[in-house]
């Protein structure tokens, strides 16, 4: 199976963890059973063009569940996706799609404590709360928010999200890394499992402590941890070309675009 395959497969099967898949046309809607949202997307390995038609199907149904209308897709397996959201009036944005296998890897390593986290409610806020603060500040660049920020930000994350990465943690569906300094965590991401692919999710650096290698350990210690558990493919689509280049330090390679749609603010 080709790598854009697979990578396809392991989109469509990852949502089940926290979402049920109900088919809408040419799509699966995946229904949340958590507290964060799910999406549509294209079933894979159908080459049916995706039409307008269809998509204003799958918005009807969204409006009769109260789900909002949001789509992500392989572009290169669903070519006919982006122009037809575009045309049914959704923003659509494409995005650096990347894997690494075994042979790829180049571990980066920090002098900072970098580790695999338990399944700790404290611990796992925190992890959230880096993550939340520094998808605050995007891009790459050295920013203003820090350790006191990233503690304001913990303070308000709901208990019930807590329970739910907890859940996840102990579930073995949500591997989170961290890097700890004298003032807490500094860094944190996530790989989520299913069979022996996984996908790195929500890496991300407090805006004070970029451009110290932080992504790229934090990256590094999810693969190891993943090529440790019976993985031997890792995805991942980056924010951006900037973004991506930090995955590329550690072995990532492009094999081609990963796409989201949503209804325009
Ligand atoms: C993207 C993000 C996670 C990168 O975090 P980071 O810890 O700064 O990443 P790294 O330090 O590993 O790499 C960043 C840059 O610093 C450079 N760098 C690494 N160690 C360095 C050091 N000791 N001295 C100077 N530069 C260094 C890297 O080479 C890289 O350079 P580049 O931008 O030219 O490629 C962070 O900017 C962030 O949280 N952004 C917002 C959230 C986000 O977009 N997450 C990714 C979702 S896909």
């Amino acid at each position: 199976m080709s790598y854009l395959s697979r990578v396809d497969e392991y989109l469509h099967a990852a949502p089940l963890s926290g979402a049920t898949g109900q088919q809408v046309g040419p799509f699966t809607l995946f229904r949340s059973t958590t507290v964060w949202p799910y999406y549509a997307r294209p079933v894979p390995g159908s080459t049916a063009t995706v039409t307008v038609a269809d998509l204003e199907k799958l918005r009807a149904r969204c409006e009769e569940l109260k789900l909002p209308l949001s789509l992500e897709w392989v572009v290169d397996t669903c070519p006919s996706l982006a122009p037809a959201a575009a045309e049914a009036g959704l923003e659509v944005h494409e995005y650096p799609l990347l894997v690494l296998e075994r042979a790829d890897f180049t571990p980066v390593t920090t002098s900072l404590d970098c580790q695999i986290l338990t399944a700790s409610p404290d611990v796992l806020r925190q992890a959230r709360a880096v993550a939340d603060t520094a998808f605050g500040t995007p891009g790459t660049a050295i920013g203003d928010g820090g350790p006191e920020a990233r503690d304001v930000t913990a303070a308000g994350i709901t208990d019930d999200m807590v329970a739910a990465l907890v859940e996840r943690a102990e579930a073995g569906v949500s591997i989170t890394a961290g890097v700890f300094s004298n003032q807490g965590m500094l860094a944190s991401g996530v790989h989520q499992p299913v069979g022996t692919t996984s996908e790195i999710v929500g890496v991300a650096t407090l805006p004070a402590m970029r451009r110290q290698g932080l992504a790229a350990a934090i990256t590094t210690r999810l693969v190891e941890h993943a090529l440790a558990n019976g993985v031997d493919l890792v995805l991942l689509s980056a924010e951006s070309d900037a973004v991506a280049a930090v995955y590329e330090r550690v072995g990532f390679h492009r094999i081609g675009r990963a796409g989201s749609a949503e209804l325009a603010e």
